[in-house]
C-alpha cells in the first residue's frame, strides 16, 4: 500500500551540462516504471534546467535543503517559493551532512520541515546515528529525538517522508544489513504511531540511505518497513541509479 520512493541525492556534484545529460539518460532508462516514485535532487544551480528536461517524465524533482523564510536578507539561502518555482515537489531536510558539517540542529530543521509542509513541498526528514552513538547503544534514543523534534507541529494530515541514514553507512560502502535497517525502520514507524496514530503511521514512507548500490538494493527494499531508498554516490550515474529504481 505504500508506494516505493527511490530518490537520488546528488549532493555537491554535476555542472548544468552534466546534470542535464544525466537526467536525459535516466529518463529513457526508467520510462516504463509506473509502480513506484522516482526523484532526483540536483544541486540548486541545476534545478531549473533539469526541471525543463524532466517535463512530461515520471521523475520528480527535489531540493537538497532550503531556508524556512519566503524571502529576505538571508544571504546564500534558498526559499520554499524558489524551490516550487523551479518545479520541486520534495525537499531533503536535516541530512547528516547538514547536521554535522553545517551544524544544523533539530530546532532549525523543524522550522524548515514546517515551512516545507506549509508551502506544499514534501519534506524528506533525514535521521540517523553516528558510529559512536550506535556503539554506545544509543541508536534508538538518538533517532527518536530527531524524529520527534523534527516533526513537531505537524498533524496526521501533513505529507512527509522520513529517511533513515545511519551516519556510519553514508559514503563508506558499509551498508546496514537489511535486518539491522528494518529494526530501526520499525522503531521509527512505532514512534510515528505514538505521534500521529496508527492509520497515519502506516502510510508514511520511510526510506533507507547509506551506501545503497544496485547489488544490495533489492535486499533492503523487500523488508516490510523499508519503503524506498535515498541514494548518494550510486545516483550519479544513470545506469546504476536506474538499476536501483528497478530493483525488486
Ligand atoms: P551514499 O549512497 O553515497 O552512501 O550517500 C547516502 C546519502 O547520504 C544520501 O542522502
Amino acid at each position: 500500500m505504500r508506494r516505493l520512493l527511490i530518490a537520488g541525492n546528488w549532493k555537491m556534484h554535476k555542472t548544468v551540462p552534466e546534470a542535464v545529460e544525466l537526467v536525459r539518460e535516466l529518463k529513457e532508462l526508467v520510462k516504463d516504471v509506473t509502480d513506484r516514485d522516482i526523484l532526483v535532487c540536483p544541486p540548486f544551480t541545476a534545478l531549473y534546467p533539469v526541471s525543463q528536461e524532466l517535463k512530461g517524465s515520471n521523475i520528480y524533482l527535489g531540493g537538497q535543503n532550503m531556508f524556512y523564510e519566503e524571502e529576505g536578507a538571508f544571504t546564500g539561502e534558498i526559499s520554499p517559493l524558489m524551490l516550487k518555482d523551479v518545479g520541486c515537489r520534495f525537499v531533503i531536510l536535516g541530512h547528516s551532512e547538514r547536521r554535522h558539517i553545517f551544524k544544523e540542529d533539530d530546532r532549525l530543521i523543524n522550522k524548515k520541515v514546517l515551512s516545507a509542509v506549509e508551502h506544499g513541498l514534501t519534506p524528506i526528514l533525514c535521521v540517523g546515528e553516528t558510529l559512536q552513538e550506535r556503539e554506545s547503544g544509543r541508536t534508538k534514543e538518538v533517532v527518536k529525538k530527531q524524529v520527534v523534534e523534527g516533526l513537531k507541529g505537524l498533524t496526521p494530515e501533513s505529507e512527509f517522508v522520513i529517511a533513515y541514514e545511519p551516519v556510519w553507512a553514508i559514503g563508506t560502502g558499509r551498508t546496514a544489513t537489511p535486518e539491522l535497517a528494518q529494526e530501526v525502520h520499525e522503531f521509527i514507524r512505532n514512534t510515528l504511531k505514538e505521534l500521529f496514530g496508527s492509520e497515519k503511521a502506516e502510510t508514511v514512507r520511510i526510506l533507507y540511505g547509506g551506501s545503497v548500490k544496485p547489488n544490495n538494493a533489492a535486499g533492503l527494499l523487500k523488508m516490510p518497513d523499508i519503503d524506498g531508498a535515498l541514494v548518494g554516490g550510486a545516483s550519479l550515474k544513470a545506469e546504476s541509479f536506474s538499476q536501483i529504481v528497478k530493483a525488486l
